[in-house]
C-alpha cells in the first residue's frame, strides 16, 4: 500500500537525513551529467553542511523549507530562500533577478510523476516572484517549471568543479 507523504517543515534532527537525501537525489538526477565522484565530493563536507542545516532548521528566518516524509523517511524536499546566496555573490551572479530563490526541489524517483513536486512547490510558495538555477540538460524539470509559470533567462553559465562545469541557467517566475 502506498501512503501519502506528510509535508512539514524539517526539524533540526532531520538535518543529516536531509543532506543525505539531497546528495543521493542530485547524484541520481544528474547521473551522466555531473562527474561520477559528485556524491563523494559532496559528502566530504557532510559534517559542516549538516551543522548549517541544523541551525537553519532550528531558526528558519526568512527561509521556507519543507520535507515530504513517508513513514518517517524523507521522499521529497523543497526550499525557498532570500537571494542572492553567498556563492552567487562570490561568483558574480549579481544582482539576482529576484530577491527570492527556489533553492531545492527534489523527489525520490518513486515519488515523481504523481503531483508531489507540484504539491511541494505550492506549499512552499508565498506568492513572491521567484527564480531558480536549472542544470540546462535537465529537460524534465524544465518542462515542470515551465508548466508552473517559469520562463528561461537567455544565459548559460558553468557550474563549479564538483558539478563538472555543467551548463546552467536561471528560470524566473514573475507574477503579472
Ligand atoms: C522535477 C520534479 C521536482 C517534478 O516533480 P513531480 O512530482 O515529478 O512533478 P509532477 O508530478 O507535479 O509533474 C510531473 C509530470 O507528472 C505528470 N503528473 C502531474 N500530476 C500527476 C498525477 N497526479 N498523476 C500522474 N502524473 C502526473 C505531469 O503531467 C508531468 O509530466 P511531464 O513533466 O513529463 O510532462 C521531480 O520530477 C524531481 O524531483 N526530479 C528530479 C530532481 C530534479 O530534477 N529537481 C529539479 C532541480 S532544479
Amino acid at each position: 500500500m502506498v501512503h501519502s507523504p506528510v509535508i512539514a517543515p524539517p526539524q533540526p534532527e532531520d538535518a543529516g537525513d536531509w543532506f543525505d537525501f539531497l546528495v543521493a537525489q542530485q547524484a541520481e538526477a544528474y547521473r551522466g551529467i555531473v562527474p561520477d565522484d559528485f556524491a563523494d565530493r559532496q559528502r566530504l563536507q557532510r559534517d559542516e553542511r549538516v551543522q548549517e542545516l541544523r541551525e537553519k532548521f532550528a531558526e528558519p528566518g526568512t527561509g521556507r523549507r519543507l520535507a515530504a516524509k513517508v513513514a518517517g523517511r524523507i521522499v521529497g524536499v523543497v526550499s525557498v530562500v532570500d537571494a542572492p546566496m553567498d556563492w552567487e555573490t562570490a561568483l558574480g551572479f549579481v544582482p539576482a533577478p529576484e530577491p527570492r530563490q527556489l533553492d531545492r526541489l527534489y523527489l525520490h524517483p518513486e515519488f515523481r510523476n504523481r503531483g508531489l513536486g507540484s504539491a511541494l512547490l505550492d506549499a512552499v510558495d508565498d506568492g513572491r516572484d521567484l527564480y531558480l538555477w536549472l542544470v540546462s540538460a535537465n529537460r524534465a524539470a524544465q518542462r515542470f517549471y515551465r508548466r508552473h509559470g517559469f520562463v528561461d533567462l537567455d544565459e548559460s553559465h558553468r557550474a563549479g568543479q564538483s558539478w563538472g562545469g555543467v551548463a546552467m541557467h536561471r528560470m524566473v517566475r514573475r507574477r503579472p
